[in-house]
């Protein structure tokens, strides 16, 4: 039986995915800790007054991650966006030594949707399974998470909305499977929740499967005005490589790979389509999205 007075470390607990995975577990009454780099920030004071343990440190800091790994049960890792992808795996793979050597029952590690079988050969793709390979290799209980695109990165600013149309990865009649990053933290919760069944399993993460044609209609009906949905053309996938790579592997390589929809639902009865999740926004936060209230910053609205 899991003992929820031992803590779980979150890190990433001020951004999106840590801050998903600390608000479910503290609703499934789990201690929560959370390593965060400035405990004075309003994102840190509030985790705070929620009810977690802060720990001041950051991922350079391996006295304070022992420290914050000290008597834990879990601890959940996820890295920043946007690190070079040396420190991505020297980080993830510190992260998660420390985690065996501290004796954590329970490690989970979100990777990335797009992580498949074979290396690119580019570092910045390859930093996740390298760190998925490490994890694998240790003697730690550890679940790892490939959670699709977030349905938070369809409505940032750049592309398009504003202006009645919406451009993405995928042709108009084809289609992908989303995530709300509320989503994540239910999910992570439930696997937290049943070790023996979840330790040792690698799986995709998702909420909804949806068409370029389902975004144009879902995206219209909120605007309440025609938004038209196109592929980014070939000349802008031609000259950015992260883009051409994501738009290349949703049509046939891992990012084109199922998360299982069912047991999504099992893990979280909750579970959000694109629909309900975009019901669930703030209409002052979507009149921004549509280009009518450039005062609010909709980017981290959305993201609550
Ligand atoms: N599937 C998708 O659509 C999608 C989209 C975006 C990202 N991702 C993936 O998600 C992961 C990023 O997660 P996220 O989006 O939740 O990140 P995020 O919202 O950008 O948050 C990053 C977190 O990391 C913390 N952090 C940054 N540098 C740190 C350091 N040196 N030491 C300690 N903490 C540090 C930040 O803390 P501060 O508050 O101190 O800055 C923040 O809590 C990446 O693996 C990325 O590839 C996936």
């Amino acid at each position: 039986m899991i003992n929820h007075r031992r803590p779980i470390l979150v890190l990433g607990a001020t951004g999106r995915q840590g801050g998903s995975v600390a608000k479910a577990l503290l609703k499934a009454r789990w201690n929560v800790r959370a390593l965060v780099r400035d405990p004075a920030q309003p994102v840190s004071t509030a985790l705070r007054g929620q009810g977690v343990d802060l720990i001041r440190g950051s991922l350079d800091d391996v006295d304070a991650m022992a420290t914050a790994m000290t008597g834990v049960h879990g601890v959940f890792s996820v890295l920043p966006s946007n690190l070079p992808a040396e420190d991505e795996v020297r980080y993830g793979t510190a992260i998660a030594d420390l985690a065996a050597e501290s004796h954590v029952d329970h490690f989970i590690y979100s990777s990335g949707a797009s992580v498949g079988n074979e290396l690119t050969g580019v570092p910045r793709f390859d930093a996740k399974p390298h760190i998925e390979a490490h994890v694998r290799k240790l003697a730690l209980a550890a679940t790892i998470v490939r959670p699709l695109i977030f349905m938070e990165m369809l409505v940032r600013p750049g592309f398009g909305l504003e202006y009645g149309r919406l451009t993405s990865l995928i042709r108009p009649d084809h289609s992908m499977q989303l995530i709300a990053v509320d989503d994540i933290g239910k999910i992570v919760a439930a696997l937290f929740a049943d070790k023996s069944r979840f330790s040792g399993i690698t799986m995709r993460i998702a909420g909804d499967r949806v068409t370029g044609h389902d975004l144009q209609t879902a995206f219209s009906e909120v605007a309440g005005n025609p938004i038209t949905y196109a592929r980014f053309s070939d000349e802008v996938l031609a000259a950015n490589a992260d883009l051409a790579h994501m738009a290349s592997s949703l049509e046939s390589g891992p990012l084109a790979e199922p998360a299982d929809l069912n047991l999504m639902r099992e893990l979280n009865p909750e579970l959000l389509s694109f629909r309900s999740w975009l019901a669930s926004r703030d209409r002052e936060v979507l009149d921004a999205v549509f280009g009518r209230n450039s005062e609010v910053d909709h980017s981290g609205g959305l993201c609550r």
